[in-house]
C-alpha cells in the first residue's frame, strides 16, 4: 500500500464486484485502513441508519431500553456499534461478518456483547433463534457481491414483532444490468411485504451518504429503510 493510499476509501470500493469472496478478500486485506476512509468521507450512513432506528423504536424509559437487544449485520469494523452507543443506546449489541480482520478492529472497539464470524449466503440460515432482535441496524451490507438480497427474508425472522430494523440500499438509473440488479432489494421487501413478513414504516431518500466523496455514478442515491414485523 503506498502512504498516499492509507484511508483512501475510494480505493476500497474501486476493487469491490459483484463476487462475495473477492470482496470479503478486499476487506480483509484493507481492514487497517477502513475506519481512517470512512472519516475522510464523510461517512454518514451509519448515524443516519440510527437516528432513524432509534426515531422509530418504542422503548421510552431508560430501563426499558437497557432491556433491548441490538444486532449490527455486517459490521465490519464496528462503527455501528460505537455510533449506536454514541446516541444512547444502553441496550445489549451483537455483531455478525464475515471478515475476521474487520472483526478484530471491532472487538477493540469493547461496544460488543459478543461477535459471531460468518460468511452469509443466499441460503444461509443465520444463526439466530426466530424473534430474537429489538433493533437491527445493517449499514453499508445490502450491495452486489454482500449480503444477499434473499436474505432479507432471515432478517426478519430474527427480528421481534414490534421490533424495528433499518438498512440503506442504493437505487440505480442506469443501462448497466450489474447496477440495475442492485434495484431488486425494493422488489424483494415489496413480495415480503406483501406475504406479510414485514411491515414498511418510513423511507428517506439520501443524496449525501458521503458527504465529502463523488459519488461514483451520478444517477444514483441511497435508500435509507426503516421496517417493523
Ligand atoms: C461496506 S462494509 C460495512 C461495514 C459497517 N456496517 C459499516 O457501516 O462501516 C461491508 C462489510 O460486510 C462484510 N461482508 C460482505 N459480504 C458479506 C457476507 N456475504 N457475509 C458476511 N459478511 C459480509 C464485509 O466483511 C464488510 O465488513
Amino acid at each position: 500500500m503506498e502512504a498516499d493510499d492509507k484511508g483512501n476509501l475510494d480505493m476500497i470500493l474501486a476493487k469491490l464486484t459483484s463476487s462475495c469472496e473477492s470482496n470479503l478478500r478486499v476487506y480483509q486485506e484493507n481492514a487497517a485502513m477502513y475506519d481512517e476512509g470512512l472519516v475522510r468521507s464523510g461517512f454518514c450512513l451509519p448515524q443516519k441508519l440510527i437516528k432513524l432506528g432509534l426515531h422509530h423504536l418504542s422503548a421510552t424509559s431508560k430501563q426499558e431500553m437497557d432491556q433491548l437487544v441490538a444486532l449490527d449485520l455486517l459490521s465490519g469494523t464496528g462503527i455501528v456499534g460505537v455510533a449506536l452507543k454514541e446516541a444512547g443506546f444502553t441496550g445489549a449489541i451483537d455483531a455478525i461478518d464475515g471478515s475476521s480482520e474487520m472483526n478484530s478492529i471491532a472487538e477493540l472497539k469493547n461496544v460488543y456483547r459478543k461477535i459471531t464470524q460468518l460468511v452469509i449466503f443466499s441460503d444461509t440460515t443465520l444463526p439466530f433463534d426466530d424473534d430474537t432482535y429489538d433493533v437491527i441496524i445493517c449499514s453499508g451490507g445490502l450491495s452486489i457481491g454482500h449480503f444477499p438480497f434473499e436474505g432479507i427474508r432471515e432478517l426478519f425472522r430474527i427480528l421481534k414483532p414490534g421490533g424495528i430494523a433499518v438498512f440503506n440500499s442504493t437505487h440505480f438509473i442506469s443501462s448497466d444490468p450489474q447496477l440495475l440488479a442492485l434495484n431488486a432489494v425494493a422488489d424483494k421487501l415489496k413480495e415480503l411485504r406483501d406475504e406479510g413478513k414485514c411491515k414498511r414504516i418510513d423511507e428517506i431518500k439520501l443524496d449525501d451518504a458521503f458527504s465529502n466523496r463523488f459519488r461514483q455514478h451520478v444517477t444514483d442515491y441511497d435508500i435509507l429503510h426503516c421496517y417493523s414485523k
